[in-house]
């Protein structure tokens, strides 16, 4: 996999924390896995996963839109466009990304249903904000969603994707990791339904 440059990048522009690199190698490999062309993330920070996703948009010959209200909350290193978009700029992969600043719910409520092939979510981590975030993920998106820090301090994204498997019947992929990542995929229908 041609990630060497993404690999190094870290040391020539450094902002502190951001997903870890076993997460974004995981990400990577699922969207290229998929041949995902069209792809939403939300929770963008110093965009340490944004790079991983728009590299995988390069290879995909697709496109990534990457949306974050930059409050800096929940860990967010970024209080504006500018600190990601150098990052994005850096890795060569500013042609395959575009930042949106932007309530994530807000912005999601207005994609039609199915707009996406992959949404990766890592925004808010109150269980409300996660909640919310995810019943929208899987509205507008076609082939599954991911859902970070399950694992972390913040008990919201866990709790929120535990009360949608019971209140939707579905169930996730369960991934460990350091933080956490939980994947939904739409279920095959057989061609008797
Ligand atoms: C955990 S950080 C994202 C980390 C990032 N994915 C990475 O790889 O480093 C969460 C981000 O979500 C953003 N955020 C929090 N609440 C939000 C909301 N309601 N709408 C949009 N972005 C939000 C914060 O500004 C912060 O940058």
């Amino acid at each position: 996999m041609k990630v060497d440059n993404l690999m190094d990048l870290d040391k020539r522009y450094p902002q502190m924390a951001g997903t870890a690199n076993p997460e974004k190698m995981l990400l990577f490999s699922l969207l290229r896995h998929i041949g995902a062309k069209k792809v939403l993330e939300v929770g963008v920070s110093a965009g340490h996963m944004t790079c991983w996703l728009a590299q995988a948009m390069k290879y995909e010959n697709g496109y990534l839109t990457s949306v974050d209200n930059f409050s800096r909350a929940h860990g967010g290193q970024a209080s504006s466009k500018e600190i990601p978009q150098k990052r994005i700029n850096i890795a060569g992969l500013k042609d395959w990304v575009t930042l949106i600043k932007s309530d994530s719910v807000e912005f999601m409520k207005n994609q039609p249903d199915d707009t996406y092939d992959f949404v990766w979510v890592d925004a808010d981590h109150s269980f409300k904000g996660a909640y919310d975030d995810i019943v929208e993920a899987l509205r507008i998106s076609k082939n599954g969603i991911g859902v970070h820090d399950v694992y972390q301090q913040y008990d919201g994204p866990r709790e929120a994707c535990l009360s949608i498997e019971h209140d939707m019947g579905i169930s996730g992929t369960w991934i460990p990791g350091f933080r956490g990542t939980w994947l939904y995929f739409p279920r095959p229908t057989s061609k008797e339904e």
